[in-house]
């Protein structure tokens, strides 16, 4: 496996955080440590910071994204936002298929699979995020479940349209939760997914794609976890929320 057939991207998930002065001051207080990382540096952000950041981030080289989107182009859908509202404002990525969507919202593997189609098609890159429950871990099952859903999610998916999605691993036990994968768990993981991307594709494409760790990621584990070489950069949570810690990992993945 070669690291340097892929980018290591580290990109913050806010949730449901930051007020619009504050979404403010934590990207300009992110802005010039962006500037020194040569990792791809992404923030997703709530709905409501999405112009904010945008404006922010002109001519940097951090890069924006919403935290979910819906499948459908238009209509009847309260409370909604689609793929083309995201790509007309200048957001470029999107979250999918995160765990807290799937725990809270009723999100199910073939809704992932149609958000990122309709996402996909909409010319926005996506952070599709898989990851094991601490019962299945338990059970022995992990392996399975995360086939299963990285299998779901892509189907019918071109390699060409692939080669716009990002996998996050995010073990469920390990989300806000402060316990974090060993380093070791979460390669053997990651790997596992490159390997499922290969039988799915092909090695080349497998080779090429982003795939993070997430879960309790932070500036004091993340030089062991960046380090592994099937994990390419992370998708951040709490620490994404403060600009220091946040510039930690940016650091570490640019090594
Ligand atoms: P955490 O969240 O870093 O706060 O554990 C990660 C995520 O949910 O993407």
């Amino acid at each position: 496996m070669n690291k340097a057939l892929r980018q290591a991207i580290i990109a913050g998930n806010w949730k449901m955080n930051k007020t619009r002065p504050e979404a403010k001051a934590l990207i300009e207080a992110l802005v010039p440590y962006a500037e020194k990382a040569s990792c791809g540096v992404v923030i997703c952000v709530p709905y409501t910071n999405l112009e904010t950041a945008i404006a922010l981030t002109q001519g940097t080289n951090i890069k924006v994204g919403a935290e979910n989107c819906h499948f459908e182009k238009s209509g009847a859908f309260t409370g909604e936002i689609s793929a083309d509202m995201l790509t007309e404002m200048g957001v470029e990525y999107v979250i999918i298929g995160h765990s807290e969507r799937r725990q809270y919202f009723g999100e199910t593997d073939i809704t992932v699979n149609k958000r990122t189609k309709a996402a996909l098609e909409a010319g926005l890159k996506v952070i599709l995020c898989v990851g094991e429950m601490l019962e299945e871990r338990e059970q022995g099952i992990t392996e399975e479940i995360v086939a299963l859903q990285t299998k779901i999610a892509l189907m019918g998916l071109t390699k060409e349209q692939i080669a716009n999605v990002v996998i996050a691993y995010e073990p469920v036990w390990a989300i806000g939760t402060g316990k974090t994968a060993t380093s070791a768990q979460a390669n053997e993981v990651c790997a596992f997914i490159r390997q499922t991307v290969a039988k799915l594709y092909d090695q080349a494409t497998a080779d090429a794609m982003t795939i993070q760790y997430g879960g309790s990621m932070n500036e004091n584990n993340a030089a062991e976890l960046l380090a592994q070489p099937d994990v390419d950069g992370g998708l951040i949570g709490g620490a994404s929320l403060v600009a220091e810690k946040f510039a930690v990992l940016l650091e570490e993945a640019s090594k």
